[in-house]
């Protein structure tokens, strides 16, 4: 085991996610940690994490000094480096500039995570204090123009200390400099997988379970379903699953769903079908928050009258992923759209919740999917909103519009799939305006119809997204099919717009 002692920095969980990447098992503690459930965990190194506070302000986060008499190798980073310095015997002071961003770290000795490498190395820098004189023993193996101390290190006793951020990828030797500590010197041997971690949490979950009832909405989309299935692992039968069908979902995907987990998974599965409640309530409807709003509200109506019919739940499967998690807690950002989950629960429900995907990226998620089973078409499915396609309608939601919708992102899904780009591609999809028709002509006939908006598009994390560089000959053949086999649209257009400054939707 790894020990990561988190102060409170934005990247922490990057840093386990790195670990593990190096197929080393890492558990993430708050510093407060004791040291005698350190002892306990034995691990064999230590990672002190990045955060927000001053060494020397009031209450800034301390770990107790008996760690440094454990004999365990330690890794400080940012913050951790200079509250090492600075429990040590060193100097932290506050540096007159901020240092932010990209800067070249020269190495000055190949030791600890530097072994192997010399001269100069990109990395990424973000702080505002620094080290000023070293703790006894210690000694300066990385500077860069703002910082004299970037990376210091005290070869007898293990413990080195980067002032830059190896765990994101803008410090592209990063990766390398968490492997060179994790395996030369504390001595791991990167045998752990994806398959552990599932079996863990399966695990864990069992024992937060209990004999408790577990509820879960499923949506259909690859989060949800890893997290269901997982947790259908560890309690079998206990696990109810609710599969609410707004209406807005793509061509046959609802039948998929239930056939996938109730058929092939053996999954206790309620599916309601709610589209003709949904599609009432949005008639007349065109603003794009308040059809968000009303679905939302909708949605979570349906769930409770369903819950409410199984009798005793104890708990509430949540499939959350890491950037959520990042981003709900530090974000005072304006909303752009009030996005992220339909099945945002209501707040009075008085469930506990189990998260099982908390610390994991989409990827990884998609890694665990597949280790549970899960059909490899839902673990490879594109992000899909919560509304669905009633957000890419522009303009009010009827059946005929859903219909011809449909029907247009149909023949874009089966496109791109034979193009096998769908993996490639965040995500894919056609938005319906309503509120414009253009003339064609179709044989000897006018036409006057709606256009479609193919949009696609490659991200990493759906924060920033770029418009996906399509073959010609693939646009052409979704053009020419949409435009000859849906009625209702006389035209296809292609949208190039990054974001930002546009958002992946339209609405
Ligand atoms: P935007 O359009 O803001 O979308 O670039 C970013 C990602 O979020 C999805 N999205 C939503 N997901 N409820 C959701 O659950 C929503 O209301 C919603 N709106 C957008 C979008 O598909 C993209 O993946």
């Amino acid at each position: 085991t790894i020990l990561v002692l988190d102060f409170g920095g934005q990247y922490n969980q990057l840093i386990a996610r790195r670990v593990r990447e190096l197929h080393v098992y890492c558990e993430m503690h708050p510093f407060s940690i004791s040291i005698e459930a350190i002892k306990q965990m034995n691990p064999k190194g230590i990672i002190f994490t990045g955060g927000p506070s001053s060494v020397y302000a009031d209450k800034a986060p301390q770990v107790d000094p008996a760690i440094y008499e454990l004999g365990i190798p330690i890794f400080g980073i940012c913050y951790g480096m200079q509250l090492m310095a600075h429990q040590l015997g060193g100097t932290v002071i506050g540096a007159e500039q901020r240092e932010y961003g990209k800067s070249d770290l020269a190495v000055l000795a190949s030791e600890g995570p530097f072994i192997g490498l010399s001269g100069d190395v990109q990395c990424w820098m973000s702080h505002g204090d620094k080290v000023a004189a070293l703790p006894a023993g210690f000694e300066v193996i990385g500077k860069t123009a703002h910082a004299p101390v970037a990376a210091m290190g005290n070869k007898e006793r293990r413990f080195y200390a980067v002032q830059f951020h190896p765990e994101v990828r803008h410090t592209p030797q990063g990766l390398e400099m968490l492997k060179r500590f994790l395996y030369d010197i504390c001595g791991c041997t990167g045998e752990w997988t994806m398959a552990n971690f599932v079996e863990e949490q399966v695990a864990a979950i069992r024992e937060q379970a209990g004999d408790g009832h577990v509820l879960c909405a499923l949506s259909g989309g690859v989060d949800s379903s890893v997290a269901a299935l997982m947790v259908h692992r560890a309690v079998g039968d206990r696990l109810t699953c609710v599969y609410v069908d707004h209406g807005f979902m793509r061509l046959n995907e609802s039948a998929r769903i239930v056939k996938t987990f109730r058929e092939e998974l053996g999954m206790n599965l309620i599916a309601v079908d709610a589209s003709e409640q949904f599609l009432g309530k949005l008639a007349g409807v065109t603003d794009p928050e308040t059809k968000r709003k009303i679905i939302g509200t909708e949605f979570i109506r349906v769930f409770e009258a369903e819950a409410a019919k199984i009798g005793q739940v104890d708990f509430l499967v949540q499939g959350t992923l890491y950037p959520d998690v990042v981003e709900s807690g530090t974000s005072t950002a304006a909303v752009i759209k009030s996005h992220h989950n339909v099945g945002g629960l209501p707040e009075d429900m008085k469930f506990q919740l189990i998260e099982p995907l908390r610390t994991l990226f989409k990827d990884e998620v998609r890694e665990a999917g597949l280790q549970l089973g899960l059909p490899e078409d839902i673990v490879w499915r594109q992000p899909f909103p919560g509304p669905g396609l009633a957000i890419r309608i522009l303009g009010e939601v009827t059946k005929e519009n859903l219909d011809i919708l449909r029907h247009a992102d149909d023949i874009v899904f089966q496109e791109i799939k034979k193009s096998g780009l769908y993996r490639q591609i965040w995500q894919s999809f056609v938005v319906l305006p309503t509120n414009v028709r253009s003339v064609g002509v179709m044989g000897d006939e006018r036409t006057y119809a709606f256009p479609a908006v193919l949009r696609a598009v490659t991200s990493d994390d759906a924060m920033t997204a770029d418009w996906a560089r399509l073959p010609y000959d693939l646009i052409e053949s979704i053009s020419s099919r949409i435009v000859n086999e849906v009625r209702g649209i006389n035209r296809v257009v292609y949208d190039v717009t990054s974001k930002p400054p546009g958002t992946i939707e339209w609405e």
